[in-house]
């Protein structure tokens, strides 16, 4: 990392950050209807190498985009102004000038380990490894939540996708052996044990391959969906529907918001219901819960697809104890619950059945809760 750092920048960093990629195990597309989320932060990571500039320049290179070293004006920095992977570490500068915070230049050096397009957050994981990195080189002092909501404003307001804030906080809050309880209108978190092997359990990963891409209009078209179902609903947002409240909502709302509020004011009580099984140590109980979740989000909310709901059903019948799309939808990754003496069987017959359908080979990996957002050096 140093060594490709004084090679394409002809000095030596001022340090390297690192920030972590996601998985979240429950609360989907609650987190812009300040709702509740559980995420946990996955061990591949994107590090950033830095070094302050005083001449005003912002100056990026990437070791996965092989192109030319990205030259700006931070003074220059406008929405719409990058369009390549550089929207997100040049979104993060002009969210912190935007908030008041007098930072300048720097040469950026990037290296990731987390999948793109995979629904695994690799651009909060950039945009929240950017931000501690200028946290310490301009001296901030700001704390991690702080520096997620920069990260999200980058990506709202310079790359233009209307995400929540869950994969940054995620990524900036997260620890290991621990899930983050967000409760997102309160805007606390907490971290919540959660140490599968432990419990002889695995949690895999699969990357289904099908791109998943937030910018094309139908997340933007969910999340207004939401918001209107609020509206007529007469409450400032979806959380604040109970599950009592669900028979009576046809009355009011047009047949298309019906699923979108029932998703939602269900996927906030299976977290709520997680987190009472993870408290009291019932981790197996999760895997119903999870399987849930994906049936919401297949049958409610339409976001899953063929690639992902064959993941789901076939690691059911190889007897995982769980399994659901994560992430924002419309392809992405898969998590599945299993215990480890069925964790091979299940990867085998996951591929096996990719196979037999005529999908590319999907990506299995199991992870652990790891480390959020970090300096390493
Ligand atoms: C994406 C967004 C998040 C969240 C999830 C769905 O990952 O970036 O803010 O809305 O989708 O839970």
């Amino acid at each position: 990392m140093k060594e490709a750092f004084r090679h394409i920048h002809g000095a030596s960093p001022d340090g390297i950050w690192a920030a972590p990629g996601r998985v979240n195990l429950i609360g989907e597309h609650t987190d812009y209807n300040d709702g509740f989320a559980l995420p946990i932060a996955i061990p591949q990571n994107t590090l950033v190498a830095a070094r302050r500039r005083d001449d005003g320049r912002l100056r990026l290179h990437s070791a996965q985009g092989d192109g030319p070293v990205i030259d700006l004006d931070v003074a220059d920095l406008n929405p719409g102004a990058v369009t390549t992977w550089g929207a997100y570490p040049a979104g993060v500068v002009w969210a912190l000038r935007e908030a008041g915070h007098e930072v300048g230049g720097a040469d950026l050096h990037v290296d990731s380990t987390v999948p793109t397009g995979a629904g695994l957050s690799s651009s909060a994981a950039l945009e929240c490894a950017v931000a501690l990195a200028y946290n310490d080189l301009y001296g901030l002092g700001l704390d991690a939540p702080t520096l997620a909501r920069i990260s999200q404003r980058a990506e709202n307001g310079f790359a233009g996708v209307p995400c929540g804030v869950m994969d940054q906080m995620a990524s900036a809050c997260c620890t290991a052996g621990a899930a983050l309880h967000l409760d997102i209108r309160a805007g606390t978190h907490e971290q919540v044990p959660f140490a599968p092997e432990l419990e002889g359990l695995r949690l895999l990963v699969v990357d289904t391959r099908v791109k998943h891409d937030l910018g094309d209009g139908a997340y933007a078209a969910l999340r207004a969906g939401c918001e209107q179902a609020a509206r007529l609903l007469g409450v400032a947002a979806l959380r604040d529907v109970s599950p009592t409240d669900l028979p009576s909502t046809h009355r009011v709302l047009p047949a298309s918001l019906v699923p979108l509020v029932q998703h939602i004011v269900t996927e906030n009580a299976r977290v709520a219901e997680s987190i009472s099984h993870l408290r009291a140590g019932r981790v197996t109980e999760l895997g119903p819960i999870l399987s849930a979740g994906h049936a919401s989000l297949r049958d409610d909310f339409r976001i899953s697809c063929a690639e992902s709901d064959l993941v789901v059903d076939t690691a059911l019948a190889q007897g995982a104890l769980g399994a659901r799309m994560t992430g924002g939808g419309f392809g992405g990754s898969v998590i599945v619950l299993v215990d480890e003496s069925r964790a091979q069987a299940v990867g085998a017959a996951v591929t096996a059945a990719f196979r037999s359908a005529g999908y590319r080979d999907p990506h299995l990996f199991p992870v652990s809760p790891a480390s959020g957002a970090r300096r390493i050096e």
